[in-house]
């Protein structure tokens, strides 16, 4: 017998393939995380319809390419709330980073620094924020809105402190969203993560477990104020010189509000499909926002973004820039800083890759592109 078909004896375990899309973090992530975990991150509110909406409506837009342009290598970089990104990209501000890797807010602040793009540091982030702003480049500080004013009040010194850059406030919580998968598993964020940024030892701003309840849900009505207005964020805006942004905005007329408080920067978000299940899609409703601001200040979006062609669509709908949310934690779960630092150099190589085949020298070329809605 030919000796080239016998069986070659086995060798060392073959390393799995590196990742070719950030989806590919999701499979892993999803392996290596408790399953309330998985699901507290992967969910959203109700029959999670919103959620699907987003992907939906990102994949109907079809972005017509520009041909014999002459581009030879895009530039990605930009500039977002004024200040140079090396990608029209933000890392999301996502709640309790330990809950995926131990070095959680440390290691996806470092990751974002390294790649050179803003990183949104969440009130309720497992890491104080003083630590996250030194590990991280551009940390734009993420308020929720405390019942308490006088912890407000402090978070924001402590914000302006630490050096961060900008201020982000999420206006679309103000009760948290019915997310059945945490009510099944009667999710809680177990002990030894913590919401580093508020004061220990406080029994009203303490995370407890309850049966049947989403701990998450309980902890958000108790400490979050859910009764804001559009003098509280008058208020605001008088409280800081940073660049201001408002997180969570759907309805053209509440970005014209927000313009007229004085906002440098609005998120088109519906906080990942995870508040009103019903709400439209990002993708659906971003051109109409776009066209309410008029350039008066910058549109963001985010809510089911996953690779580099969801950037150049999102740009050629007229955002600015774009959040990326859970595909950063899948791969902060798989790989902690180097993970989310791989994860970052893949969405920067898809969206050079994207402007290329669009003819588009730079990200400002990508706005003028033309979409079509297709089935
Ligand atoms: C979030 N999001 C969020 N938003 C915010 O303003 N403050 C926060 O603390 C959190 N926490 C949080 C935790 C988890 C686990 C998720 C998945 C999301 C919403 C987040 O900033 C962003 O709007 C969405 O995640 C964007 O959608 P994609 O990219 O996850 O689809
Ligand atoms: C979430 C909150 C905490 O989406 O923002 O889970």
């Amino acid at each position: 017998m030919a000796e080239d078909v016998l069986p070659k004896p086995a060798g060392p375990v073959a390393e799995p393939p590196a990742p070719a899309c950030l989806a590919d973090y999701a499979e892993r992530a999803r392996a290596v995380l408790p399953p309330e975990v998985w699901d507290y991150i992967d969910g959203g509110s109700g029959a999670e319809i919103t959620l699907a909406a987003n992907r939906r409506a990102l994949d109907r837009v079809a972005v017509l390419p520009r041909v014999l342009r002459g581009v030879p290598t895009p530039r990605t970089e930009t500039r977002l709330l004024g200040a140079p990104s090396a990608l029209p990209v933000a890392v999301a501000p996502i709640a309790y980073q330990r809950l995926v890797h131990p070095d959680g807010e440390l290691a996806l602040a470092a990751a974002a620094a390294a790649a050179g793009v803003p990183y949104l540091a969440s009130t309720l982030g497992s890491v104080p924020i003083e630590q996250v702003a030194k590990a991280g480049g551009s940390v734009w500080f993420q308020l929720y809105w405390l019942r308490d004013r006088g912890l407000v009040t402090d978070l924001l010194d402590r914000a302006h402190a630490a050096g961060c850059t900008a201020l982000t406030v999420t206006v679309d919580v103000p009760v948290l969203g019915r997310r059945l998968r945490d009510v099944r598993n009667a999710f809680a964020v177990p002990p030894h993560v913590v919401a580093a940024n508020l004061p220990a030892g406080r029994d009203d701003l303490a995370h407890t477990a309850m049966p049947g309840v989403s701990a998450i849900a309980t902890h958000t009505h108790a400490v979050f104020a859910p009764a804001l207005t559009w003098d509280d964020l008058d208020w605001l805006r008088g409280c800081t010189a940073l660049p201001l942004v408002v997180k969570g905005i759907l309805d053209p007329r509440d970005a014209v509000l927000a313009v007229a408080a004085g906002a440098d920067a609005v998120v088109v978000s519906n906080h990942g499909g995870r508040q009103l299940d019903g709400a439209p899609a990002t993708a659906a409703v971003l051109p109409e926002v776009v066209a309410a601001v008029a350039d008066r200040c910058e549109v963001l979006m985010d809510s089911g973004i996953r690779g580099g062609m969801d950037v150049l669509r999102a740009l050629a709908l007229g955002a600015n820039g774009v959040l990326v949310g859970r595909p950063m934690l899948w791969a902060l779960a798989v790989g902690g800083q180097a993970g989310a630092e791989a994860a970052l150099t893949l969405l920067a190589d898809e969206f050079r890759d994207a402007l290329a085949l669009t003819g588009c020298a730079d990200p400002a070329a990508a706005r003028e592109l033309s979409t079509r809605t297709v089935d």
